[in-house]
């Protein structure tokens, strides 16, 4: 079966592409890419038409940090809806971190995950291993097993490593196996019982805080361990202004760094927490204007790599309850493509530029053969209207959980349609 989706504007970074292009699709691959009007009659003979006019074609979104809750709390998501809400967000592949329970720090989990993907069918997973057992922080993982089985990386997130050796020995053997740390810089015991951004709001609601130095600590300490260890380190949602600024520095240096950022921290500041809204709270937390400034900057001179949603599912039962006793984390696959439109409409970088990060750079960072629409590469691709306006509705997600502090927003930016390997996984028009 032959797909032609003709008439968008093909937006693909890695093949210097911006412009308006018809693409062919058969046997999951792309067959052609050709300017309006020359293609031959016959390579498009008894193609299915896509009516692409008006709108942008990219490759498939890649989220290099998601949280699928299978093993162990499917109510909050499982492979399943997690994939779903990916396509309806225009991503086709996930990167799944590991603390589920049990934990992936094991080559059966990987195992578990890549066949549950693969059995639903919707969008790629890619598992990301434990760097400790059990996320303790005690024991590195087996993480020569973790790679045989399919690890892309490792990672504790949710919690950082705070033990100094163990996290130099883990970049030591992360290097070995040609794999990035991911790390969730925090000092845990500088945010005890911190519940949301330390500053004059946390001071006003009476809420213990969380301060920036907890991460600006522990993204030093990383720093320091690569140039000896060899290792590569990936800062997972990078919320501080100054953390932004010591991986300019480091990657100044030439040190192999990189980090991404979550649309809610560029999206919101902590005053959203003044109604104690459980669906403002994540770890790292909303931080203030100074820190969204720094953001913007760092994805403009590309200092922040890539856009990963930090997709956290909860269930009301975690998120309905005091402000203070609330799970971390909230859903943000459906509404990352509207939150970051809003940088290219606020001229902080180009549609091109905003279509690298969710696409080829995750890709290059995690080795991945995907992001790019050259023929011959495997058809994943979005559809979207940048234009299209519309109000955030939670209740329409696919995603089993609905924490979202965006429902309601009126935003612009509407997946059409999502395919994975020449197959549609998710048509606006059917939903
Ligand atoms: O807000 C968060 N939620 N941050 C994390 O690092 C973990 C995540 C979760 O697993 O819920």
């Amino acid at each position: 079966m032959k797909t032609l989706i003709k008439g968008g504007r093909l937006i693909d970074p890695a093949n210097n592409r911006d412009g308006l292009y018809d693409l062919v699709i058969e046997k999951r691959k792309v067959q052609a890419v050709a300017k309006p009007g020359e293609l031959s009659a016959k390579s498009n003979e008894g193609a299915k038409i896509i009516d692409a006019r008006g709108l942008i074609v990219a490759p498939g979104f890649i989220d290099m940090h998601v949280h699928f809750r299978e093993p162990g709390f499917e109510y909050k998501e499982t492979i399943e809806t997690g994939c779903q809400s990916a396509a309806a967000g225009g991503f086709t592949s996930v990167a799944t971190m590991p603390n589920t329970n049990p934990v992936n720090d094991t080559r059966s989990v990987t195992e578990f995950i890549l066949r549950k993907a693969e059995e639903k069918g919707i969008v790629n997973v890619y598992p990301i291993g434990a760097i400790t057992q059990g996320l303790r922080g005690e024991k590195l993982s087996e993480m020569g097993d973790l790679k045989d089985a399919g690890v892309v990386a490792y990672s504790d997130d949710g919690r950082p490593v705070m033990n100094n050796e163990l996290m130099r020995r883990a970049f030591e053997y992360s290097k070995m196996f040609g794999l990035p740390c991911i790390q969730h810089s925090e000092m845990l015991d500088l945010t005890e019982d911190g519940c949301m951004n330390e500053g004059l709001v946390s001071t006003e609601l009476g809420l213990k805080g969380m301060p920036t130095e907890a991460e600006d600590i522990m993204v030093y300490r990383d720093i320091c361990l690569l140039p000896k260890t060899g290792g590569r380190l990936h800062v997972a949602h990078i919320s501080s202004g100054n953390s932004v600024e010591l991986v300019r520095q480091a990657k100044a240096k030439g040190l192999p760094v990189t980090c991404e950022v979550a649309p809610h921290h560029f999206a919101l500041t902590d005053e959203a927490v003044k109604d104690y809204d459980p669906n403002a709270k994540m770890s790292p937390p909303l931080r203030n204007k100074s820190d969204i400034e720094a953001i913007r900057e760092g994805l403009k001179d590309d200092t922040i790599d890539i856009i990963a949603t930090d997709h956290a599912p909860h269930d009301l039962v975690d998120k309905q309850v005091e402000f203070d006793r609330a799970c971390f984390g909230i859903v943000g696959l459906e509404t990352a493509l509207p939150l970051t439109l809003r940088l290219v409409n606020e001229n902080v970088f180009s549609m091109s530029k905003m279509i690298e990060k969710f696409t080829s750079r995750p890709a290059e960072i995690f080795n991945l053969d995907r992001g790019a629409l050259g023929v011959g590469k495997i058809a994943d691709i979005v559809i979207f209207d940048p234009d299209a306006e519309y109000v955030i509705d939670v209740q329409q997600f696919k995603s089993r959980s609905k924490n979202s502090p965006f429902d309601g927003w009126r935003v612009k930016g509407k997946v059409i349609r999502t395919i994975v390997a020449g197959k549609t996984v998710f048509s606006a028009s059917s939903n």
